[in-house]
């Protein structure tokens, strides 16, 4: 459900030449007057757009880096991903707030965006740092009809749409540090934090989210805190170019769309695990499994199609390991 505002967008944006102020109240079924107020909103938002009489309007330049609502919006042409957005300048962190809108009824695909989060939330109980201007951090709710034990997978699903859309957008070369991180040159740049919520005494999901984090226009490492310095990077960092967020997200949303559909067909990882794997990063490299009942080191071997990692240790055996139960280190350095 795009607003006024988003659709007044995508129409300018989508056409080459100018669109008459008739032709957006058809298209939206508003009076000229609602046209010509959104068309000013529009300009005090740093939008540049030309009017001229009887031609109509024509977007000439977007603010540098807009991030809105409308902008998101107006970009999005799918079918659930984002189709509700909630968007917000700050907040804590988007997963809770995603839970509460799932939990107040939130259809599956409603997504929150944030663009700063002031208790951003990473994984093992850890924090992901969340500054204003710089970064995408995101959640989608997700309405399975799959049983909770399938749900670790959506998490790989999401890893390789948003490993995708970034090659895609900035032509960087994306690896997936098993399950869920991505890293560029073997450097952390998205973090993932899916969360579940099940039916009281049922084998049922009731809802799923799926948190987000991508480093996108830090200028240098030292935007990071020291602690993650060494082993984080962002877009701009690694491509030398700063990279617009809406248009970034909308391409995320949109193959997540594509490959939640194609994994929901099987329920497995069968069809979108050949990806997967190419975008493997240290696969048939030597890994360290940081077991609870005990380390060691084998060479990953590939993903198996539930999704776990499966690890050759050097006496020939293989391992399967689960997500969530362990941590995978390659032998040299984070990736
Ligand atoms: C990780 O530890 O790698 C997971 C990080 C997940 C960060 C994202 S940012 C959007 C969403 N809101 C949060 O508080 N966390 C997730």
């Amino acid at each position: 459900m795009k607003t006024d505002r988003a659709d007044i967008l995508a129409c300018l944006r989508e056409s080459e030449d100018y669109v008459s102020g008739q032709q957006l109240c058809d298209r939206l079924g508003v009076s000229r007057t609602a046209v010509w107020k959104v068309i000013n909103q529009l300009k005090e938002e740093g939008y540049l757009i030309e009017s001229a009489s009887r031609r109509g309007y024509r977007l000439v330049e977007s603010p540098a880096d807009v991030y809105s609502e409308s902008e998101i919006a107006s970009r999005l042409h799918t079918k659930w991903a984002g189709k509700k957005l909630h968007f917000f300048e700050v907040t804590g962190s988007t997963n809770p707030d995603a839970k509460r809108f799932a939990e107040e009824g939130a259809l599956h695909g409603t997504t929150v965006v944030a663009d700063r989060q002031t208790a951003g939330r990473g994984r093992r109980g850890r924090s992901w740092e969340s500054s204003a201007g710089t970064s995408i951090y995101f959640t989608i709710v997700l309405r399975p009809k799959f049983s909770p034990d399938k749900a670790s997978m959506v998490t790989l699903v999401m890893a390789l749409a948003v490993a995708e859309a970034i090659s895609e957008v900035t032509g960087l070369d994306t690896g997936i540090k098993w399950p869920n991180d991505i890293v560029v040159n073997g450097k952390k740049v998205v973090g993932i934090l899916t969360e579940l919520s099940t039916m009281p005494e049922m084998n049922e999901i009731q809802f799923l989210v799926a948190g987000v984090g991508v480093n996108v226009n830090q200028n240098s490492a030292e935007e990071f805190s020291e602690e993650i310095r060494k082993t984080a990077t962002s877009l701009r960092i690694e491509s030398g170019k700063s990279v617009f967020r809406a248009a970034l997200l909308e391409r995320i949303l949109s193959r997540f769309e594509e490959d939640y559909e194609i994994f929901e067909q099987t329920l497995d990882m069968s069809v979108l695990r050949e990806r997967y794997e190419a975008r493997l990063a240290g696969r048939d490299a030597g890994v360290q499994v940081l077991d609870p009942s005990g380390a060691y080191a084998g060479v990953s071997r590939g993903i198996t199609d539930t999704g776990e990692l499966v690890v050759e240790k050097e006496n020939g055996e293989r391992v399967l390991v689960y997500a969530g139960e362990v941590s995978v280190r390659g032998l040299y350095g984070y990736v």
